[in-house]
């Protein structure tokens, strides 16, 4: 069976509703960084399967942890019974966490634990707006998506939770405002605070919801004092920090938790991606009153807390801990940064390099002084980039997405980085065709 024949049948199955593909690669076999396709190429994974990755594909640590438990106990649901493996998890959860002795729950994916943090936020405040920011991703459940800000025809069709307010998130190389960092005066800030004095009712909101690093937006860290500046309005008015940590945790940034860079502490934590190395589990970390403010079965799943799922992020934390796998994000990342910044130099395409640890973003631009993004000459790399061997994507249809393994080998990582330049050379030098806009969809 080739490629071409599973693609074929994908789309006989499969509605277009829960897919968004950017290469048609049918993986087989992955080990840490790399990914062999059904007819055997081999790629080196910049993008982590979407950030899921971090401790490596098929992680020895986490094999061996889902093997042996899978022997012992899959199951025993955590809702009826005592199951020790998502208690070990949580407890180990709580000792890695900014929050002090916070609560932990469960569930399955990114979406879920948005919409958990959604439903103990009001709870416990007592109010029903939410705040969210411009381009955020928070998921495809109902609440998830209702306080995404971004809308790809779906909401519009299906409708939302009310109640959602979106305010510009900080970003300082295309700064909402049109300022420029150094002499702005943070009007990113600024605005919070009028959109309190009449938009807003601010003692009726129950939490922000905030990407430490807006990862889908394309990889945007806001400016060092921005989150303590907000931190004091949100304090003012009694509303929740809620932090998302789906793409941005368990070590990516080079610290466990994205949001440690920044000074603050959040009420809640959401985690999912990474945490299971593959497995289904997401995480709702919260400040304990704030976790006890919901009733009974208000945030159940039969199969959360999964015993698999939960010795598998066990084995995740250990392999990060053991193997100082945040300093090596942090060291890999530096080099890697360095190294697209010289890119930049050589390459006009390339209007900004950002990111923190290995979270980082290329931001392709037509002009480096309009930053009108080059859309098209981000599909045109990323499918060169696959010629070549090299998973990578874009966000916003501009910005390619860096986001390979923390466990990256570091001659695997330059090689990457190799392919990814001629990728870009090629479409600078107008090597990639025109037809292949229509085989890569991305968003
Ligand atoms: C920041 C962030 N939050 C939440 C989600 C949703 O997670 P999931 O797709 O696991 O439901 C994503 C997924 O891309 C994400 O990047």
């Amino acid at each position: 069976m080739r490629s071409e024949e599973i693609i074929r049948r994908y789309s006989r199955v499969f509605p277009r509703a829960a897919r968004v593909t950017y290469a048609p690669i049918v993986g087989v076999r992955a080990k840490n960084a790399k990914v062999w396709d059904i007819d055997g190429r081999e790629y080196i994974d910049f993008l982590s399967d979407a950030a899921v990755q971090n401790v490596g594909h098929n992680n020895e640590r986490v094999v061996r942890a889902a093997v042996e438990q899978t022997h012992r106990l899959i199951h025993f649901t955590f809702i009826y019974g005592f199951p020790v493996e998502p208690l070990l998890l949580a407890e180990k959860l709580r000792e890695i966490s900014p929050i002090e002795n916070p609560k932990v729950t469960f569930g399955m994916t990114g979406s879920d634990a948005n919409d958990g943090a959604i439903k103990f936020a009001r709870a416990y405040t007592g109010r029903r707006t939410i705040l969210s920011y411009l381009r955020s991703y928070y998921g495809a459940t109902y609440g998830a998506m209702s306080i995404t800000g971004l809308d790809f025809e779906v909401r519009s069709i299906v409708g939302e939770l009310s109640g959602v307010h979106y305010i510009p998130y900080p970003n300082c190389y295309r700064c909402p405002f049109g300022k420029e960092p150094g002499s702005c005066k943070m009007e990113c800030v600024s605005y919070i605070k009028e959109k309190f004095e009449g938009e807003v009712y601010a003692d009726g909101v129950a939490a922000l919801f905030a990407e430490p690093i807006q990862g889908d937006a394309g990889m945007v860290v806001p400016p060092g004092g921005y989150f303590k500046e907000v931190k004091k309005i949100l304090d003012e008015h009694g509303i929740l920090l809620v932090v998302d940590e789906v793409q941005s945790g368990m070590g990516r940034t080079g610290k466990w938790f994205a949001i440690e860079h920044f000074g603050v502490k959040p009420d809640i934590i959401t985690l999912a991606k990474p945490l299971g190395g593959g497995f289904p589990i997401s995480a709702v970390i919260g400040r304990e009153e704030v976790m006890e403010a919901l009733p009974s079965l208000g945030h159940t799943f039969t199969l959360s807390g999964n015993s698999v799922a939960s010795r598998a992020a066990l084995a995740v934390i250990e392999e990060i801990e053991e193997r100082n796998l945040l300093r090596r994000a942090e060291k890999l990342g530096k080099y890697a940064k360095k190294r697209l910044e010289r890119m930049k130099e050589e390459h006009e395409l390339i209007g900004d390099v950002r990111g923190l640890g290995l979270m980082l973003g290329v931001d392709l631009v037509k002009d480096r002084e309009t930053k009108e993004r080059a859309f098209e000459e981000a599909r045109k790399v990323v499918w060169r980039a696959y010629e070549l061997g090299l998973i990578v994507a874009f966000l916003q249809g501009n910005v390619l997405r860096i986001q390979p393994p923390l466990t990256i080998e570091e001659e695997l990582l330059d090689e990457g980085l190799n392919r990814l330049e001629r990728a870009i050379s090629d479409v600078e030098e107008g090597k990639v065709p025109d037809d292949v806009l229509s085989k890569v969809q991305g968003w």
